[in-house]
């Protein structure tokens, strides 16, 4: 399915590490709707290699950048303009990593060294990403930022950890941000809330397989996957959508608003 829904716009993808990415998939799809994209990922992802295929798929180029610093974000950016030849329509976030989580310290044990690098990886460079972009003065009018966020910002999930605080934090961004944008150059900024999805971030979370299947059941149409969490993501990239802003959508087969489901019980 392609539709032509992105012709004529350029924006910067981050966060595809292999191809079960989420972000993976919108870079293949705002290329298929006719987008031109730069990808974006830390050095260290980039050593992975795979992020080189997607770009020769997508005939676009791959630009090393931590998203927790600003001198790599600004030369993004830099060299973004340069290759398109000037400002660009929309950004992805999609990023996050839990270093408690990863080194297994339980959230009552928490090290807050490692909160603090969490916060900065998966929400503070949100405001980092659009500070910048905002200081270059690169987005243009009616342009389109978009993060990836959880519902574990309004709900608990346990193994979930410190991530929870930095959606919260996140869709906070957008919502703030999203104002002096609007006010700018009428960029609209939101977070999608996205079902659990099998990807590298996703299955790091402890008992993720067991806590996908309870989702899936829990939700009257299913987990939303990936693909078509891109799907999502393009219709907001594209003019059909230019007055949702400071908005946190759910994108989860209707999860957020249920309160039993009899699958569950088995019933
Ligand atoms: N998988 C899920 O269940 C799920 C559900 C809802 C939201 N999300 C969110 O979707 C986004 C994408 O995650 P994913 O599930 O596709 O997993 P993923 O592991 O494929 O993507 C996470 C990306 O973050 C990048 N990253 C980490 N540290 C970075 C840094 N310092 N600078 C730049 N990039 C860095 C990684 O290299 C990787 O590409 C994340 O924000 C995640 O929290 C995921």
């Amino acid at each position: 399915m392609s539709n032509g829904l992105l012709k004529g716009k350029k924006g910067i993808i981050s966060g595809a590490l292999d191809s079960n990415s989420i972000a993976w998939k919108i870079a293949e799809k705002a290329h298929a709707e006719g987008a031109e994209i730069i990808l974006t990922n830390a050095p260290v992802a980039l050593r992975m290699g795979a992020i080189n295929e997607l770009a020769e798929k997508t005939n676009s180029v791959v630009i090393a950048a931590d998203a927790t610093s600003l001198d790599d974000i600004n030369s993004l950016y830099d060299q973004s303009i340069e290759r398109f030849g000037g400002s660009f329509d929309f950004i992805l976030h999609s990023i996050g990593m839990s270093i408690n989580v990863r080194k297994n310290k339980p959230y009552t044990g928490i090290k807050y060294e490692w909160m603090q690098k969490t916060f900065d990886i998966s929400a503070i460079s949100f405001h980092k990403f659009m500070q910048c972009a905002y200081e270059k003065d690169c987005i243009n009018e009616w342009g389109s930022i978009v993060a990836l966020s959880y519902i574990a910002a309004q709900r608990t999930f346990p193994d979930y950890s410190e991530m929870a605080e930095s959606k919260a934090l996140l869709e906070s961004f957008a919502r703030s941000f999203g104002y002096h944008w609007a006010k700018k150059k009428h960029v609209r900024v939101n977070t999608i809330s996205q079902s659990p999805t099998m990807t590298t971030a996703g299955k790091g979370v402890k008992g993720f397989q067991e806590f996908f299947d309870y989702a899936d059941k829990m939700s009257p149409l299913g987990n939303a996957t990936g693909d078509a969490c891109a799907d999502y993501c393009i219709s907001l990239f594209s003019d059909y959508t230019k007055y949702v802003t400071m908005q946190n959508l759910y994108h989860d087969g209707g999860f957020s608003n249920m309160g039993m489901s009899p699958d569950v019980l088995g019933l």
